[in-house]
């Protein structure tokens, strides 16, 4: 497949919805107004799509563009993964971030294994308080 990539492209709620319930990504699906929020206030968010713009990956952050980025949502459609589109979105992140933002994320437990391989090193001094619902 020929992947096309965008950067802060049109995302709708309802695309995003799908690729995170498709994916297995746990994410508020069902409060669509919240999920809508997500991608309003999220000032970085990249997508992958296939030719005919069928949404195949998308990852979604929040960042300064100075300092920091961090990186709430990762996925890639079943069937387009292990393409290295996972891998080709966080890169294709970074370097718009360019080498001043550290790029901070938590991995699922389906993914621990997965960011090691794409260049990233374990945190052991991140702390958080968890969202209660
Ligand atoms: C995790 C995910 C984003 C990876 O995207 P992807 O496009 O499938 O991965 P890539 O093709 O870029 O993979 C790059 C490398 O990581 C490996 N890899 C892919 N998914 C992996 C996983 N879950 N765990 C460990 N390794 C993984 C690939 O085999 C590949 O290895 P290689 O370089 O030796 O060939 C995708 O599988 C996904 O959406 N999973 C479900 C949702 C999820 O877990 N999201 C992350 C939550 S933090």
């Amino acid at each position: 497949v020929d992947v096309r990539y965008a950067v802060n492209g049109p995302l709708a709620a309802e695309e995003f919805a799908a690729l995170c319930r498709r994916s297995g990504l746990r994410r508020p699906v069902d409060d669509m107004p919240r999920m809508e929020r997500m991608l309003r206030f999220a000032n970085l968010v990249l997508t992958a799509r296939d030719e005919a713009g069928r949404l195949l990956g998308a990852a979604r952050a929040v960042t300064d563009f100075s300092y920091c980025c961090y990186v709430s949502d990762l996925a890639v459609e079943p069937e387009a993964q292990k393409k290295g589109i996972g891998r080709d979105l966080m890169r294709r992140l970074g370097e718009h971030l360019g080498e001043e933002v550290a790029v901070i994320l938590l991995a699922g437990s389906q993914a621990l294994e997965y960011y090691p391989k794409i260049g990233f090193e374990k945190a052991d001094a991140a702390w958080m308080i968890r969202r209660k619902r």
